[in-house]
């Protein structure tokens, strides 16, 4: 298993681009299974998690072509086996984007329950519920969610939905089957998370008659079938709100090529609260940092978007663990999501968690060691963490990282990081 090496102490400096969001990817990719004409994407990030789904759409017969760095150009038209293995579906539950529109498009589907993961037990009930309120009967036999048209159906049948709780993936299942089922669909609590406003966007360049996108109101009207397109995969988010903690934390002046500041209201508040200068520019954003040491603590509780996003909580909270005084953090979305934290111990901080509820009390210095990487944004945790450490820390077991950054360490070397991958 590959590792970083990383000297801590370097303020970082220049411009870095953000890839293509990896939680629009994901479900775009699944999005191009509702057309038999070919879709091209563009700004596609490369990253595990997309060479995983891509592997999986290859196994349902579809064509996948990706020129070096250029358009990734999908052929659902041959698609002949919809369903979705174990042995993909375990390494990234994302692959539950698929079960919508293969029952959309053919009516059947056949995707492994994708059990759980670090972070939480990650059920798909609500998935479940609201596609069997479309018309669709769904079982679950030897780990595998066996779903198919009700007695009767020729295709699904338009909903009025309302999950227990917001849930990403549910609404981006839903959306994505209403878009060829009869009549009007509504989606009551609705993700409100860019990507979602972004697949919706694709959608519509298929011919998807959606509106309310963004907001936690959601109509489809279906339509009997899409045509293919060219989209362009929205900034990622998460990425730039991760470099913009790496910056705060280290000290320096980045400019975040493509980043969207508006995408990253609750995060940039938070860092300006802390001390950083976070301004958007023209195609980018700029943080300028005097460094952690200087940085006020700030605590924050995570929520749906538009609020704190969950898949911040790890990065800034190695911020917090050296800046000033002491700040409590509340994880409300899922229920093991502190794992970084008996890492960020190892590198000298000093943080007690009880239960959903984190609190850090900010220190001067942080020390290097070697951390062990537990899940995706947990990983990249430890990379900032070891930015600011006095000495060398080793992050180990990085293919965590490798799930949803594009070339991480490239970039941080590219703006004055004294950071390296070791080959196992
Ligand atoms: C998406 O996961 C993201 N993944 C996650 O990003 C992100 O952390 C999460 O949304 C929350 O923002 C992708 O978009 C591929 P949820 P998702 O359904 O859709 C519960 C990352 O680091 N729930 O919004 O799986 C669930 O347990 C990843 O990039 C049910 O109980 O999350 C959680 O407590 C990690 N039943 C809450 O809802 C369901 O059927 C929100 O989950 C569905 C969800």
């Amino acid at each position: 298993m590959d590792r970083l090496l990383i000297r801590g102490g370097r303020r970082l400096h220049g411009e870095v681009p953000v890839s293509g969001a990896k939680n629009a990817a994901l479900p775009q990719l699944c999005a191009a299974l509702l057309s038999a004409e070919p879709v091209t994407l563009l700004n596609m990030p490369r990253l595990q998690d997309v060479s995983t789904m891509l592997r999986l759409l290859r196994h349902m017969g579809v064509g996948v072509e990706r020129s070096d760095d250029g358009p990734l150009r999908i052929d659902a038209g041959a698609l002949h086996t919809p369903e979705a293995p174990y042995e993909l579906v375990k390494t990234m539950r994302a692959s539950v984007l698929a079960l919508g529109p293969l029952l959309a498009r053919r009516g059947a589907a056949k995707v492994s329950l994708p059990g759980g993961c670090a972070i939480g037990s990650r059920p798909v009930d609500q998935h479940i519920k609201g596609l069997t309120a479309m018309g669709a009967d769904i079982a679950v036999e030897h780990g595998d969610m066996i779903a198919r048209l009700s007695a009767g159906r020729r295709r699904l049948k338009g909903a009025h939905i309302a999950t227990d709780m917001i849930t990403v993936t549910g609404t981006e299942n839903f959306l994505m089957a209403a878009t060829l089922a009869e009549g009007e669909t509504v989606l009551e609590n609705a993700a409100q998370e860019p990507e979602i406003a972004d697949l919706a966007e694709m959608l519509i360049a298929m011919g998807a008659q959606i509106e309310g996108h963004g907001s936690s109101r959601i109509r489809i009207q279906g339509v009997d079938r899409l045509h293919g397109c060219s989209h362009r995969v929205v900034a990622d988010r998460i990425e730039a709100g991760t470099f913009l903690c790496a910056v705060a934390a280290t000290g320096g002046d980045v400019l975040l090529r493509h980043g969207r500041a508006d995408h990253l209201d609750a995060v940039i508040e938070k860092l300006r609260a802390a001390g950083a200068d976070v301004q958007a520019v023209a195609d980018g954003i700029r943080v300028q940092s005097p460094g952690g040491a200087k940085l006020k603590a700030q605590g924050f509780r995570t929520t749906e978007y538009p609020g704190f996003p969950t898949d911040m909580q790890a990065q800034f909270m190695a911020l917090d663990c050296i800046a000033q005084g002491t700040a409590t953090v509340t994880e409300t979305i899922f229920e093991n999501r502190f794992m970084h934290v008996d890492e960020l111990l190892r590198l000298g901080a000093r943080i007690q968690v009880d239960g959903k509820v984190a609190v850090i009390e900010g220190q001067p210095r942080l020390s290097g060691a070697t951390v062990m990487a537990t899940d995706l944004r947990a990983s990249a945790c430890l990379v900032i963490a070891g930015l600011v450490a006095e000495g060398q820390t080793a992050v180990e077991r990085i293919h965590h990282l490798d799930r949803g950054y594009d070339c991480m360490e490239a970039k941080l070397h590219g703006i004055g990081a004294d950071i390296e991958r070791v080959q196992a």
